[in-house]
């Protein structure tokens, strides 16, 4: 019998935050990755563009005969993945609502702040997938577009690093969130910095295990997971040429990368 692939995209780097989960939870499951690096950042970018590269990477990866969608990017989850499930038809999971829901299970304090792509930021997306499961939780949104390129460099424990997030963060840190969520999947890349600004009462979140765990429960449902004792073969595309991603990749994934391919979106 041959198994269908999990499907998973992002702008670049950032989905692999999801990916890596995605591994340690189903570890038999083929796997295809897209980053789109030659139209890297997605957050500056208007939602028709993003709606536009959404759907032509979807298209690109049902190609691929995929049997699950995973939007491991929140400008495209915030800005079209509606859109996404009215026009494909195949289970997507995006990575807003997991995020929310952690966060909105963790505070105590009542006050979460979320940081992430203007885009994301600017649909107000998460401040309303939290208000929905909790409306008297208060919301403080930023959007901390310099934290891509930082993360897409691999400069994730420098001085520059430092002195943006400080920058960034120490406002949402005196407002006194309790919860910082990281609506980006860049951003986890950034972690311990982020983590340093915002200091030892502030817990992070990042969607990527929750996001992981839907997957599982989707297949499991659908009757589509593979067997756990077959070994899941990862294969990697970009679309332009592949010497950043495997750096920054290899170092996330601790070297674990293999070969990546650069493809166009157009080609069959
Ligand atoms: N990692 C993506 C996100 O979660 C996109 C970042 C970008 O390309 O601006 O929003």
């Amino acid at each position: 019998m041959t198994w269908k692939a999990i499907g998973i995209f992002d702008s670049g780097v950032g989905g692999l935050t999801v990916l890596k989960e995605i591994f340690k939870v189903l570890p038999q499951e083929d796997t295809i990755y897209l980053g789109d690096t030659a139209r890297v950042p997605y957050g500056t970018k208007s939602p028709q563009t993003v709606t536009r590269y959404a759907h032509e990477i979807t298209t690109f990866l049902l190609k691929r005969d995929i049997k699950i969608l995973v939007a491991a990017c929140n400008t495209v989850s915030a800005v079209c993945l509606d859109s996404l499930k009215n026009r494909f038809d195949i289970p997507i999971v995006g990575v807003i609502e997991p995020g929310a829901r952690r966060a909105a299970s963790i505070t105590r304090s009542g006050k979460v702040g979320v940081i992430g792509t203007e885009g994301t930021i600017k649909s107000s997306a998460y401040t309303k997938a939290i208000k929905r499961i909790n409306p008297g939780i208060e919301v403080l949104t930023l959007a901390c577009p310099l934290f891509v390129p930082l993360a897409e460099e691999g400069w994730v424990d420098n001085e520059v690093a430092r002195l943006t997030a400080r920058t960034y963060l120490l406002g949402l840190k005196n407002a006194g969130v309790d919860t910082l969520v990281l609506g980006c999947t860049h951003y986890p890349i950034l972690k311990e910095i982020i983590a340093e600004v915002m200091g030892k009462d502030v817990t992070l979140v990042d969607s990527a295990e929750e996001t992981a765990h839907s997957v599982a429960e989707i297949l499991a449902g659908s009757n589509l997971l593979r067997p756990s004792s077959e070994k899941g073969n990862r294969h990697y595309f970009v679309t332009d040429v592949p010497a950043g991603f495997i750096r920054v990749g290899n170092r996330f994934l601790g070297g674990k990368l293999g070969d990546v391919h650069q493809v166009s979106l157009e080609s069959p």
